[in-house]
């Protein structure tokens, strides 16, 4: 019942130009998918592949937004500004902005009231670190991280909201979860959700499983049931590629 949702995350890829060429590549090779399509893409390509998806089946977002609405914040963006760019989605607390750039939970959630309060749709990113995992921390982990971004948003916001459970160990390592590891976690994503928010919002919560999902494993990863979707980085920079992780079910 809930539709899957596969979204390239382009990271610090791409020039105006190149995004431009990509998408172009991209929209004839998408244009029959089943699953809801987005491209993440530098602020800095917005404007050009906004034109270029015109009239498509390919959704434009972003990967970052900044919690207030204007003022003093060298280098950021409001959520208004990429609103009015056309933008739809926006990718929140993605574990390379909590590395590298101090984002923490409480910032993410602040993000995410910023993104929902402009009608911006949050992808908002959790998961465990390698040591994490291994000392057993990953459900308490990811339960608290997800619980924290959604705080103060309503039951019906929430069900708008897409999460992307990430391990940071699978991200751009060419390691992925096993099938059964990502639905798992996933499960218990849902699970926390339901607890709090109770089952229609958890039934309606789209899920994504991100890290090194490609042509090759998407298709066992999307056959579990409590995953929707993905969050590609890698494998979203060719059209050829990301292209077959979209048609998945082709
Ligand atoms: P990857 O990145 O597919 O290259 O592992 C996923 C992500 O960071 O969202």
């Amino acid at each position: 019942m809930r539709t899957p949702i596969i979204a390239g995350n382009w990271k610090m890829n791409k020039t105006p130009a190149e995004a431009k060429a990509l998408v172009s590549e991209l929209k004839p090779l998408v244009k029959n998918a089943s699953a809801t399509v987005v491209v993440c893409v530098p602020a800095i390509d917005v404007y050009a592949v906004k034109e270029e998806i015109a009239g498509s089946n390919i959704h434009l977002g972003v990967q970052n937004v900044h919690f207030k609405e204007s003022g003093a914040y060298t280098g950021e963006l409001s959520a208004a500004m990429l609103k009015e760019a056309g933008v739809e989605y926006v990718i929140i607390g993605h574990s390379e902005r909590r590395q590298y750039f101090g984002e923490t939970d409480a910032t993410v959630n602040l993000r995410t009231l910023a993104a929902v309060k402009a009608g911006l749709i949050p992808i908002i990113c959790v998961g465990e670190r390698k040591e994490e995992r291994e000392a057993g921390y990953t459900d308490a982990l990811v339960e608290y991280q997800t619980l924290i971004a959604l705080n103060g948003l309503s039951e019906e916001e929430i069900k708008g909201v897409v999460i992307a459970y990430e391990p940071v160990w699978a991200i751009g390592t060419g390691l992925t979860a096993t099938d059964e590891q990502a639905n798992e976690t996933i499960g218990v994503i849902r699970a926390a959700i339901e607890r709090k928010y109770g089952k229609a919002v958890a039934d309606a919560v789209r899920i994504q499983y991100g890290g090194s999902m490609n042509p090759k494993n998407v298709k066992g990863l999307m056959a579990q049931s409590e995953i929707d979707g993905g969050l590609i980085g890698g494998a979203s920079l060719k059209a050829p590629d990301f292209s077959l992780v979209v048609n998945y079910d082709k």
